[in-house]
């Protein structure tokens, strides 16, 4: 599993608590991230490096994209590439949002280089939902969840701002389109008000997970766990535990040959 950062880890919380015995590689290019503002050729680029370096050097028998930027930028050429199942977080959290609103008023949040690939409409039309989407980049928003910086001030005005559209648009339901979104749940709830739902795709891409791996299910063992980043990997411990819990231990680093 591999995200820019910490985001993926929402999605790892929640493979671990469905599928506790198996084991979990999970790779946070922290010494890349943002995702967000790059060019997506170059997000791209880097998810089939890593896809490949977790199939290839980690032995992985299944690639979890669990950063929306990524699975916009490379799910299919994932797919084609490496000979393991690959599953993304675009499609599980748009048909999760879709089965929970009522109105069929549906929005979605994410960073500026997956709000505008196209992905979202592009997965409603490919699976034919029936709702109307409004949706909105939050530049900002990842920087303080990769700080460790959940609640507070700072974040509760950004909220307020860019959540502008989709409160004009009376959606019901707000897809949080970014693994790092979760962590900000409080403050995004807040703004949005109660009576909208808040749907993460992590649940979702956990179910597509443990649906895949259902021949496979290893009875009575713990799963290990290893944590890698390309960036400190003592931040990486520090902030990781802050936002995953105690769990997060060992945490080692990878540089990129540059
Ligand atoms: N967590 C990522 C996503 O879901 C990317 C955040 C970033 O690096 O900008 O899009």
């Amino acid at each position: 599993m591999f995200d820019s950062g910490f985001g993926g880890l929402t999605v790892a919380r929640a493979v671990i608590d469905l599928l506790p015995t198996q084991d979990l590689v999970y790779f946070g290019d922290t010494g890349r991230y943002p995702y967000g503002s790059r060019p997506l050729a170059e997000v791209h680029e880097f998810a089939m490096q890593i896809g490949s370096m977790l199939r290839h050097d980690y032995n992985a028998k299944l690639l979890v994209v669990a950063c929306n930027t990524a699975s916009a930028a490379a799910l299919d050429d994932l797919r084609a590439e490496l000979d393991i199942p690959v599953v993304g977080v675009i499609e599980p959290g748009i048909v999760a949002a879709a089965e929970g609103s009522h109105s069929g008023k549906v929005g979605v949040v994410g960073t500026v280089g997956t709000i505008d690939s196209g992905a979202y409409p592009h997965a409603i039309e490919e699976n034919d939902l029936p709702i109307e989407l409004t949706a909105c980049a939050c530049p900002g928003f990842v920087e303080f969840v990769e700080r460790g910086e959940t609640d507070g001030a700072g974040v509760h005005l950004l909220a307020q701002r860019l959540l502008e559209p989709v409160i004009h648009a009376e959606v019901d339901t707000l897809l949080l389109g970014c693994t790092h979104y979760p962590y900000l749940a409080r403050t995004i709830g807040d703004v949005m008000g109660r009576e909208v739902l808040l749907v993460s795709s992590a649940d979702e891409t956990a179910f597509e997970v443990r649906r895949l791996l259902v021949e496979d299910s290893c009875p009575g063992r713990v799963g290990r766990r290893r944590f890698i980043s390309s960036g400190d990997a003592s931040v990486f411990e520090t902030i990781g535990r802050r936002l995953f819990g105690a769990e997060l231990v060992g945490a080692t680093e990878h540089r990129w040959d540059i």
